[in-house]
């Protein structure tokens, strides 16, 4: 196993890939290096993989003679990790190669490749089925086939499958389970060089849906900084770019939101050394062989930069909002993004649920995130008292501002009048975008209290508050809507309502510890996670200076503290204790083996490969106890990876533990 992953957001991974010739980081673009022909040298610009094609050195007697001589690192000048492909391309370019599968993985061998690719067919979109299928059967004989000569070389082993995600999805199930090392996703440059973003969408999602985690995978022939994004969302991390000196070729200047053509421009379009030292009209009088180095300078510059955008903002956890950003550059990759929607539960899956970065909306996209479709999945899990007052947004904490509100409201549900109806009784729940409704105890939970949003609501967001409305009034015997909320989310005439009220001096527009405390842990963990850790006699310890809730515990042992920056639960000892014996096996689990448990009692943290078992609905970063195969408890700690992840990977941190000891 060659791949570790260090930092999720969406389906993107930040990882390490590592090969005979050192170690990059994911997400990469490797430039595509000419043999024989390259002029410009692209680790000067951030290159720190090249992919060269192994066909074209094989043809070519020289670079042949060189390549096996003295190796492909030596014919190229390039010290880093190569990877080569194979000829596939040509061969769908041209119809025919002079080459078979077992020749040219041999040759990629021998010329010391670090990554090496047999010959796959690349089927275009929109073929005959028949013809996908026959297709794809060949590429998969080969992909044996070059397990079978291959020695040490690591492995790419091409997705194809045209347009048919079923196709996709099934390559990638076979592919996976044999021993490659890089999972390329083939023949989607006619997609991308005809916008078809949306179905480049759908082969992705069908394909990486299928593939294991633990291998990288490479969008392949996507060399334009605008996919980027979109594409390491989905869960890509390797790119190629030939588009740098294609398009500087062709004057063209690439860009994360599109492409320029020199002719057209009257300033330079970027902060580059390219751009700053030259004008436009300069490049123009440029003796071409001069201007296309320039512009391919420019080209790998603003590539790399996107790169290392992407790899900060999974960092950061704010990667949605750049691929919300990027996908409004051209309105098929916002029919793609708008695609997404299609892939909720599995991006959900994915996607950690506790971010440094607030969710920023950016249009009626955002409610297609997945923490939206995760939010409305969680409410289940809370009981629902008898009745519900809904109130308008006020800034947030919503439990700190809503004194602000009007008190007048329109009675929707029910027989009884709100002041009829005991206090303990009520749920106080707020409506606002993107989340829809929010029960008042939660108004500190990532990320409901961790959004913005424009307060003038836009009717999509509109139509979705009163879905989720409706869905969620269904739950009370009784219902109560502030009159801001009726008029704002247009309730009036759905709703058999009709006197407006006043919400009684009574009746509190706050939250009690107690039930706060039971709901946020009903929310993280399951129905029943409150009761189970906070039943009893518990103390609740608040900040002295935001007065806000610190620890629970009960008898001096801690059983959780409430993490200011999320307002989730980390589980003392006495916590992790209470939920394991609540929870079922193997919910919130993660198994390690008998040689494992003594660094787990110690507190040290979990690596995959001692990973036996687990809970395969974990999310990363999420609280998870650490057993054995008896379930007895040893630790508890963080999800560093979501449990497929954890069961696929062998390498790597899966948990980092937080305290062992039992
Ligand atoms: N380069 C661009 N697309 C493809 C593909 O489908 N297969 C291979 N081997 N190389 C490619
Ligand atoms: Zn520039």
């Amino acid at each position: 196993m060659n791949f570790e992953i260090k930092y999720k957001d969406a389906r993107a991974r930040l990882g390490v890939l590592k090969t005979p010739h050192g170690n990059i980081k994911t997400p990469a673009l490797m430039p595509v290096i000419h043999p024989g022909k390259q002029t410009i040298k692209v680790e000067d610009y951030g290159a720190e993989l090249v992919i060269t094609n192994a066909y074209l050195i094989y043809k070519n007697e020289d670079l042949r003679e060189i390549a096996i001589n003295e190796g492909v690192h030596e014919l190229i000048n390039f010290d880093g990790p190569i990877m080569t492909d194979s000829g596939s391309f040509q061969l769908s370019e041209y119809g025919d190669v002079q080459i078979t599968n077992k020749e040219i993985v041999k040759f990629q061998e021998k010329i010391g490749t670090d990554i090496g690719t047999s010959l796959d067919i690349p089927t275009p979109p929109s073929v005959k089925k028949e013809r996908a299928e026959k297709e794809l059967a060949i590429t998969l004989e080969r992909a044996i086939e070059a397990l079978e000569v291959r020695q040490e070389l690591m492995l790419n082993s091409v997705v194809q499958g045209s347009t048919y995600p079923d196709l996709r999805s099934e390559c990638a199930e076979i592919l996976g389970k044999m021993d490659f090392q890089v999972h390329p996703i083939g023949a989607v440059v006619p997609l991308m060089e005809s916008y078809r973003y949306k179905e480049l969408v759908e082969v992705v999602m069908a394909s990486v849906s299928h593939l294991p985690d633990s291998r990288p995978r490479h969008l392949m022939g996507a060399g334009h900084p605008m996919v980027f994004a979109l594409a390491v969302a989905m869960g890509c991390d390797l790119f190629d770019s030939a588009a740098y000196i294609l398009y500087a070729e062709d004057d063209r200047l690439l860009m994360p939101n599109g492409t320029i053509k020199l002719e057209n421009l009257h300033e330079m379009p970027c902060s580059c050394e390219v751009c700053t030292n030259h004008t436009p009209e300069q490049l123009r009088q440029m003796d071409k062989k001069e201007r296309v180095q320039l512009i391919a300078q420019h080209n790998l510059l603003i590539s790399f930069a996107e790169i290392r955008q992407i790899r900060q903002a999974i960092i950061q956890g704010n990667l949605w909002e750049l691929v919300e950003q990027r996908c409004r550059a051209h309105p098929f990759l916002l029919e793609a993004l708008r695609t997404l929607k299609n892939y909720s539960e599995d991006l959900e899956k994915y996607d950690p649920p506790y971010k440094k970065s607030a969710f920023f909306y950016s249009g009626p996209e955002s409610l297609n995130r997945p923490e939206v479709y995760r939010h409305l999945m969680k409410l289940d899990r809370i009981p629902n008292k008898k009745s519900v007052l809904i109130l308008p947004r006020s800034r947030k904490p919503y439990s700190e501002y809503l004194h602000d509100i009007p008190r007048r409201y329109y009675k929707f549900k029910g027989n009884e009048e709100i002041k009829d109806i005991p206090i303990g009784d009520v749920q106080i729940t707020v409506v606002d975008v993107p989340f829809g409704v929010i029960p008042l105890e939660l108004d500190q939970v990532y990320p409901l209290a961790q959004n913005e949003s424009p307060a003038d609501y836009d009717e999509n967001s509109i139509c979705m508050v009163n879905k989720v409305l409706q869905d969620y009034l269904e739950g009370f015997q009784a219902a109560f809507i502030s009159e801001d909320v009726v008029e704002t989310f247009q309730l009036g005439g759905k709703f058999p309502m009709d006197i407006v009220h006043e919400i009684p001096e009574t009746l509190k527009l706050e939250v009690d510890d107690n039930q706060r405390i039971k709901m946020i842990a009903d929310y993280q963990f399951g129905t029943g996670a409150g009761e189970a850790l906070f039943n009893g006699d518990v103390d609740i310890v608040k900040s002295r200076k935001t007065g806000k809730i610190r620890h629970v515990y009960a008898d001096q042992e801690l059983i959780a503290t409430l993490r200011a920056s999320d307002g989730v639960f980390v589980l003392g000892r006495e916590g992790a204790r209470r939920l394991h014996s609540f929870l079922p096996y193997p919910k919130n689990r993660v198994v390690v083996n008998q040689d494992a448990e003594p660094f787990a009692r110690e507190g040290k943290s979990i690596f995959a490969k001692f990973v036996i078992n687990c809970d395969i609905d974990i999310h990363a970063k999420e609280e998870v106890l650490i057993v054995n195969e008896e379930d007895q408890l040893l630790a508890f700690g963080k999800s560093v990876l979501n449990g497929k992840e954890i069961l696929d990977f062998n390498i790597g941190q899966a948990v980092k533990t937080r305290k062992g000891g039992f």
